[in-house]
């Protein structure tokens, strides 16, 4: 905490003594949203624009440099068109009469270091306040994000100081309904105490009682996975070995995770991985050329379309549970005029652009790689990539979160009841606070036009209600994700998850993993 609060002072800022008034000077790199627009309120965001951090080297004479973050990342693009389409919506609305919401969008490069970085810029406004006076308020009322649990805890640990509330889209893990330490702390996704329920009962449905468990080595998979294996071992599910990956493990490590999954007698794999692991584990399993495995994943991955067109063949059959698909008119439309012409100067726009036309602004320094300048006019609605996809579950998850604090401020302004009974708090629009906000998303409760209903639970947690997807394909030789069944934690322990009755495919053999059951099964 001692380290938390060092780096906080560092980018809030320093108290000069030039003239009489205070005035607030930065230390440290300024953090300059992505994406910014004002109004009377204002959000903000963090997303895993780009998924690749590099550090610089340290010498200890300099100021270190900030990490760069490369490789952009077009779901979580779009998790952030997401959100500004949600304000602008909003904005159009009859919701929030005579109010604006504004926005400010970050980059936390799914890592804690420039989340922080982000988080702090958020809170303590410096754009606004470098120069001038301080205000010692802060620049937002509430922050959607981020993507991964890790940064969301390092986030919400922060915020929750300054009474600032976090709405998470996608950070599930059960850690995070702690609400000692995450007081300000909501979110639009189930929690994994849930999902690792369901994954147990799925495993124990379909007899696979002799199981391998793999996990990201991070705050998501360690927590996800112990509840897993605890839920295993009421249903009667034995895990034969249990193995951990991180992003940034060295080759030899993953390559020996591969080889214990390869020589262990369970053909069945539950892996708790974000989405960015599997990536690291998939290529060496291909490298070693292990297919015939019945994967079971979790929810991180187990809807991603890069993964599905990279590694069909050894994923081919997989299962998991995923959020439940949504629709949300206008936002395709919205999405698919997304460009560098809505504003020249801005560098993701046109890196975005570079990225899914496979073009470029200017010569890239090797010469003969110059192919195809970009001209602008490029067709977004002619492109299948994960920003145009429109299998929509993450991202309505971002819009219920951006509409969660739009309802909590016209509840406020109309002097309507909190989370705690007969309490009110009214205000008018020129001195919302955050602290205000959080009051009321305790006790938000509304419909949304696409007909759900939003509300949180006394953890800040949603509803948990899972789609059961299977990996099948189709026709044409593509992936899809097919639903054959559901999980609902709200009906009784017995009637929570069930098959719709649909196909599934099997991964390799299917006998083999009956085999492999009757075997181990009674060990
Ligand atoms: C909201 O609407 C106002 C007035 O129509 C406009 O000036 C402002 O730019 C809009 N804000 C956003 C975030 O769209
Ligand atoms: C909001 O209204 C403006 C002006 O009418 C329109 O151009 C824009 O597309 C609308 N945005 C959304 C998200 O509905
Ligand atoms: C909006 O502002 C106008 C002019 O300031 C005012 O007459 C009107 O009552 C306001 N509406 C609401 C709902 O506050
Ligand atoms: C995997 O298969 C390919 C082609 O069938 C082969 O060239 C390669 O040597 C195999 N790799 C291993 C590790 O068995
Ligand atoms: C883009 O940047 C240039 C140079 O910094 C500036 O003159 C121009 O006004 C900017 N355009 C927009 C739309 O912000
Ligand atoms: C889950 O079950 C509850 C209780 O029966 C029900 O109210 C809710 O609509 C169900 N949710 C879904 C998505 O089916
Ligand atoms: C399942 O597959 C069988 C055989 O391929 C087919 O006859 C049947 O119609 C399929 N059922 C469903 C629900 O798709």
């Amino acid at each position: 905490m001692a380290l938390l609060w060092l780096v906080f002072m560092g980018v809030l800022g320093v108290f000069g003594a030039e003239g009489d008034q205070a005035l607030c000077r930065m230390l440290g790199y300024p953090e300059f949203p992505l994406f910014t627009k004002e109004g009377d309120v204002t959000i903000g965001g963090v997303f895993t624009i780009h998924g690749k951090t590099t550090e610089q080297p340290l010498f200890f004479t300099d100021t270190p440099q900030p990490l760069t973050c490369s490789s952009i990342d077009l779901r979580e693009f779009r998790f952030a068109q997401t959100m500004i389409f949600a304000i602008e919506e909003i904005n159009n609305s009859s919701l929030l009469p005579n109010i604006s919401i504004g926005y400010r969008i970050y980059d936390g490069c799914g890592s804690t270091l420039p989340c922080m970085h982000a988080s702090m810029a958020l809170m303590s406004g410096q754009e606004r306040t470098v120069g001038k006076s301080c205000l010692g308020q802060s620049a937002v009322h509430a922050i959607i994000g981020t993507s991964e649990s890790s940064t969301t805890t390092a986030m919400s640990q922060s915020a929750g100081a300054f009474q600032i509330p976090v709405i998470s889209h996608f950070a599930t893990c059960a850690c995070l309904s702690n609400k000692k330490e995450f007081p300000t702390f909501f979110r639009t996704i189930p929690s994994d105490f849930y999902q690792s329920r369901a994954l147990a009962k799925l495993v124990k449905h379909f007899g696979w009682t002799w199981v391998g468990a793999i996990r990201s080595d991070n705050d998501y998979g360690n927590y996800g996975m112990a509840d897993f294996i605890k839920a295993a071992g009421v249903e009667g599910v034995c895990i034969e070995y249990s193995e951990t990956i991180l992003l940034t493990s060295p080759r030899e490590q993953i390559a020996k995770v591969v080889s214990v999954i390869s020589r262990a007698s369970s053909k069945v794999l539950v892996s708790f991985m974000s989405q960015l692991e599997m990536e690291v584990l998939l290529e060496e399993v291909q490298a070693q050329n292990l297919t015939g495995l019945q994967w079971v994943g979790s929810e991180s991955w187990i809807t991603d379309t890069q993964l599905a067109s990279r590694y069909s063949s050894i994923l081919s059959g997989t299962l998991g549970f995923a959020i439940r698909k949504a629709a949300v008119p206008g936002l395709r439309e919205f999405l698919l005029r997304v460009g560098p012409s809505q504003d020249a100067n801005n560098t993701l726009l046109r890196e975005f652009w570079e990225v899914t036309f496979g073009c470029r602004w200017s010569p890239p320094k090797e010469q003969e790689s110059w192919q195809s300048k970009c001209s602008g006019t490029e067709k977004l609605k002619d492109i299948n990539n994960p920003f145009t996809d429109t299998e929509l579950r993450i991202s309505n998850n971002v819009y219920k979160a951006v509409y969660a604090v739009a309802q909590s401020i016209h509840d406020l302004l109309t002097c309507g009841h909190t989370g705690e009974q007969d309490v009110r708090i009214c205000t008018d629009r020129d001195s919302i606070k955050p602290g205000e906000i959080l009051s009321y998303l305790r006790g938000v409760n509304f419909l949304m036009k696409t007909g759900e209903r939003i509300y949180f639970d006394e953890n800040g947690d949603p509803e948990a209600t899972y789609d059961l997807v299977n990996w099948q394909r189709n026709e044409a030789e593509e992936m899809s994700f097919v639903t054959v069944g559901y999980y609902n934690a709200s009906l009784p322990n017995h009637n929570q998850f069930a098959l719709t009755g649909a196909n599934i495919t099997w991964a390799g053999d299917p006998l083999k993993v009956l085999i492999i059951q009757k075997n181990y099964g009674s060990s």
